[in-house]
């Protein structure tokens, strides 16, 4: 059981490379971990427009968004807001928290 505030390991910084996205399920979230650099991101890995996995999408660096494999679809990685069509729903965005080499989730 866990409760609002828990921290939940997701994996080590080594596990993904930069520019990967790896859907991770944890305490009943459903997480898109995605590394950019040094730094991570962690968003609904469920697509607001259809129930998709936005961690099978393309990662585009520069803009900090990750694209949805099925309708293209892209998503800001800091914000969850879709930034083209056709979703038009936000998805979630998680807190992370970084200890040593270790990635946590922190639970809403
Ligand atoms: S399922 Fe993601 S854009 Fe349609």
């Amino acid at each position: 059981m866990t409760e609002s505030g828990d921290r939940l390991k997701l994996c080590d910084r080594d596990d993904l490379a930069p520019g990967e996205a790896r859907r991770i399920d944890v305490g009943g979230l459903r997480i898109a971990l995605v590394r950019i650099g040094d730094e991570f991101h962690a968003i609904g890995d469920r697509c607001s427009h259809e129930d998709f996995s936005l961690a099978d999408g393309e990662v585009l660096t520069a803009e900090c968004e990750i694209e949805c494999a099925r309708h293209g679809s892209t998503f800001d990685l800091r914000s969850g807001a879709p930034c083209s069509f056709p979703a038009t729903k936000p998805v979630p965005v998680y807190t992370l928290a970084l200890e040593g080499n270790a990635v946590y989730v922190v639970v809403p």
